[in-house]
């Protein structure tokens, strides 16, 4: 059975990787160069809210459960070209899908259905974000 305090962590861990994905896609924005510039500048700067989004939820319930919400990102990667960029954002957005899988077990275990249901949500967003890269990253490997 999760504690409280292991959920917790978990949504804390969750809300700087959601922090750290605003930063990445602000970021890649900014510096994505090439002929591509302008649809992969608007393809990142597309995601940044539905992350705010995940880390306005996760900080929302952090605080319901009586802690202190995480203030920092984790670290972000800034890598030269847009292949790079599109890899490192396929990554992410995998690794979120198993963090908050995991993360709902532990909410499903801990009685906490509104937040299961809540993950499960944010699990189909991630999903259609690595879904659109990988479309993006066989456009381009097939160019
Ligand atoms: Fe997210
Ligand atoms: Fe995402």
């Amino acid at each position: 059975m999760a504690s409280k305090k292991e959920l917790v962590q978990g949504l804390n861990d969750a809300l700087r990787y959601e922090y750290q994905a605003v930063v990445m896609y602000n970021t890649y924005a900014a510096a994505v160069s090439g002929i591509h510039r302008g649809e992969l500048k608007e393809f990142f700067l597309d995601e940044i809210a539905d992350e705010l989004g995940h880390a306005e939820l996760l900080a929302n319930k952090v605080s319901a459960l009586g802690e202190e919400p995480a203030t920092e990102a984790h670290d972000v990667d800034l890598p030269p070209d847009e292949e790079a960029m599109l890899e490192n954002v396929l990554q992410a957005e995998s690794e979120a899908i198993e963090r908050y899988t995991e993360l709902m077990a532990k909410a499903e275990e801990a009685d906490e259905l509104g937040l299961a249901n809540d993950l499960h949500d944010i699990i189909s967003d991630e999903t259609t974000h690595k879904e659109e890269t990988e479309k993006l990253l066989r456009g381009r490997t097939a160019r």
